[in-house]
């Protein structure tokens, strides 16, 4: 079966280079005569392996030194209460940004353990909120926002202005898709994926300052940044072979060019599927140009029928996983970096001719 183009929002596409060097090592790595899924996470081996793809992704992202960056477990939800367990403390307060399902996710659960209100709550997920639009509370501990809205296919098109209060971002659908400025952010969290590697490993960035806010009582070891920092992300085991696997997607991404590389790449896939869907009598995309994403196009006929047609005829032509999610229905095109730009001509072409 030859590969297809697989739109899956996540777990999603990999870098094919990255699967056959994964294949051709999985038996033995570098010579150890053993898989790196085998290996002690405290031995030599591992260890080198493990700081050496820290240092990847700080050159990758762009990571300041005044930040840590942590190899988790628990995927991005379970950060939707290590973020308020670990930063809450500051004052008792959080804003949040409620764009999508995810970012509800994120409002409703930080809601268990303090006072955090909703700072925009943009009704039908269409478009992200402008500056203006914001309604911040100087006090609060951390102003939370999902820079890309997986389900809904919206973007943040700019870097919220909090005035001091500290960013936490939830970037699982975007991270590494396009150059980030680091350094305006408190936290930045990301499963693994989209964009990084297989599921099972989340990282975390993490500003330094913040861990000295106490963690609220009863967080446990596991989720306190500061003690995940202190012991180098192995208080227990950490995802071994999704560390190893993201750093073969980290070298992939250098030898195509980086994330600025990522960001034209991405941007080119994303313009022509919106260029079809414009073009098309057939369908529409319901978000605002300038909120668009890039990683995740949604669109619709308006009819399930026929939206289930189109999805049958693009599986007959080698593009599977197209189904929306639940709660937007239709159509929805995830294109992270691993999706190669012939996966979106493709794309863009059947919805040409679809009639
Ligand atoms: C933006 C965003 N946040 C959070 C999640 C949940 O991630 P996880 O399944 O890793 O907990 C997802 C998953 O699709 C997502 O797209």
């Amino acid at each position: 079966m030859p590969r297809v183009f697989n739109f899956s929002a996540g777990p999603a596409m990999m870098p094919e280079p990255v699967l056959l060097r994964a294949a051709a090592e999985i038996a033995d790595f570098g010579g150890t005569g053993m898989s790196v899924m085998e290996m002690s996470h405290r031995s030599k081996e591992y260890v080198a392996l493990f700081e050496g793809v820290e240092t990847k992704f700080r050159t990758a992202m762009g990571v300041p030194g005044n930040y840590k960056v942590l190899f988790l477990q628990g995927g991005a939800t379970l950060q939707f209460s290590a973020v308020p367990m670990n930063l809450l403390a500051r004052t008792g307060k959080a804003d949040y940004a409620v764009t999508g399902f995810f970012a509800q996710k994120a409002f409703k659960c930080a809601r268990m353990y303090g006072n955090v209100r909703a700072a925009a709550d943009t009704g039908d997920y269409t478009a992200i909120p402008g500056q203006e639009d914001l309604d911040l509370d100087p006090g609060a501990s951390y102003f939370h926002f999902c820079h890309n809205n997986t389900v809904y296919g919206t973007r943040w098109p700019y870097l919220p202005e909090t005035g001091g209060v500290p960013l936490a971002c939830d970037m699982s659908s975007s991270i590494l898709s396009e150059p980030i400025d680091v350094s305006k952010f408190g936290v930045i969290y990301a499963g693994a994926q989209k964009n990084m590697g297989p599921a099972g490993l989340t990282v975390v960035v993490v500003r330094d300052d913040l861990l000295e806010i106490p963690p609220l009582p009863g967080t446990p070891d596991l989720l306190t940044y500061k003690s995940q920092a202190e012991n180098g992300s192995m208080i227990n085991t950490p995802a071994t072979y999704g560390v190893y696997l993201l750093g073969l997607v980290l070298d992939w991404l250098e030898e195509e060019g980086g994330v600025v590389a990522m960001e034209k790449h991405n941007r080119e896939k994303a313009s022509l599927i919106y260029d079809s869907v414009e073009r098309s009598p057939v369908f529409a995309c319901k978000v605002e140009p300038r909120s668009r994403s890039m990683m995740n196009v949604v669109f619709s006929s308006g009819s399930d029928e026929t939206d289930a047609r189109f999805l049958k005829e693009a599986a007959a032509r080698g593009m599977v996983t197209l189904k929306a999610h639940r709660a937007t229905g239709g159509i929805r095109a995830s294109m992270y970096n691993a999706m190669p730009l012939e996966g979106a001509e493709r794309l863009a072409g059947l919805i040409d001719v679809f009639k």
